[in-house]
């Protein structure tokens, strides 16, 4: 049955839309058809996804004309223009006009690639993300980042383009791998440490709940998380300040998740185990209380992530690899540091010296 826990609003005036958050709401016909355009619907999915919940979702649709299933192959590998192209092609053989809807069923890498293809198609038709892995529910389905990966770099490609509305079915994550799922706790944490500290101690007591998918805690921890992000992008929408401070952690987690080669480490691993040190890092640099060091990494590790970069990383290919970052503005390494738990700050003056005392 149909729960609906939470609705938010990501408030960007006539851009503004809800962020649903429940149980089976995939099968909300509702709901969904409050957000449908016109009588075409493109349904956009991937080979793993599209077999559990394409279904449930298709059956949630009012009548239509069209109803066209796209099922990608599974992958990072395949967020790119090639796939995109094909999206096009299908879209275009079987007549969708500007008034159709593309609704993306997946986690970060399908509505990365169905949002751009949205926000291009016909200059841009209605989109619906229905985000199935936590680090989508929590992170990619919310504010309007749409992109594929170049040969050249990864995200290169892409459009701000905001959804219509975004659909969180908590129980899509009963499926999800357990490893899957604490790479998105990765994200759920780093809110708590850059702007959220109730919240970062309220995880502290909920963490095996949220590992156990106790639909409560799970639902409040998701409810937080994209009330955090909302927040932020509604005040900072195309990254010209704020909005920055979402990438703690993300500057180490970049340099560790190239030089394992994609798909080795989660992003939300290599993430986790930049956040520790960043925070190792603000303890020297901004005088963030050193006794916070031992408690975030035990939630990490109740998390099931990472707290140390790998062992055969050295320091000197942590700083090759993050002054090649896009972070890197006139030469300075822009990193993201907390001067408390919740207060983060970017900061572009610590120096090569303390790096590499950091990660030796
Ligand atoms: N747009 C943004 O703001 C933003 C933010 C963060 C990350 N991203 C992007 O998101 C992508 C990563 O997203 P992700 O972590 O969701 O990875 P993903 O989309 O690759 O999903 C991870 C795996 O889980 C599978 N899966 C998805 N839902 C499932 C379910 N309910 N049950 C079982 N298996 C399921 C997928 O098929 C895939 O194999 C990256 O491409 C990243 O660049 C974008
Ligand atoms: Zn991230």
């Amino acid at each position: 049955m149909t729960v609906l826990m939470h609705t938010l609003h990501l408030e960007l005036g006539e851009r503004s839309y809800p962020i649903y958050i429940g149980r089976e709401l995939l099968a909300d016909a509702a709901l969904l058809s409050r957000h449908l355009a016109g009588r075409q619907v493109a349904i956009i999915s991937n080979e793993t996804v599209a077999p559990l919940f394409g279904d449930k979702l298709r059956s949630a649709l009012p009548e239509m004309d069209l109803v066209t299933d796209i099922v990608l192959p599974d992958g990072e590998q395949y967020k790119t223009m090639e796939t995109l192209g094909h999206i096009y092609d299908r879209l275009l053989a079987e007549g969708h006009n500007r008034s159709t809807t593309i609704i993306a069923l997946g986690g970060g890498v399908v509505g990365d690639v169905a949002g751009f293809a949205a926000a291009s198609y016909q200059r841009g038709v209605n989109f619906i993300q229905v985000p199935t892995t936590l680090l989508s529910q929590v992170d990619s389905s919310v504010g309007g980042k749409t992109a594929v990966n170049h040969s050249l770099g990864k995200n290169m490609i892409g459009a701000f383009y905001q959804p219509a509305a975004v659909f969180i079915d908590i129980d899509t994550l009963h499926s999800l791998p357990p490893r899957e799922l604490s790479a998105g706790l990765a994200e759920v944490i780093k809110y708590g440490l850059i702007g959220d500290e109730p919240f970062y101690r309220w995880l502290h007591d909920h963490i095996s709940q949220l590992r156990a998918l106790e639909e409560g805690p799970l639902a409040e921890a998701i409810e937080r998380s994209c009330s955090n992000k909302a927040r932020v992008v509604a005040e900072d929408e195309r990254e010209a300040g704020l909005r920055a401070l979402l990438n703690f952690g993300h500057t180490f987690g970049h340099a560790i998740e190239t030089a394992q080669g994609y798909g080795n480490w989660l992003h939300g691993e290599a993430v986790a185990a930049g956040m520790a040190l960043a925070t190792r890092l603000s303890v020297s640099h901004c005088g963030l209380p050193e006794s916070e060091l031992a408690p975030l990494e035990e939630l990490l590790s109740a998390a099931g992530l990472p707290t140390r970069a790998p062992e055969d990383m050295s320091a000197a290919q942590f700083l090759e690899l993050m002054q090649r970052d896009k972070k890197v503005v006139d030469g300075r390494l822009r990193l993201i540091l907390l001067d408390a738990i919740g207060a983060a700050r970017v900061v572009d003056d610590v120096s090569a010296e303390a790096l590499q005392a950091l990660l030796s």
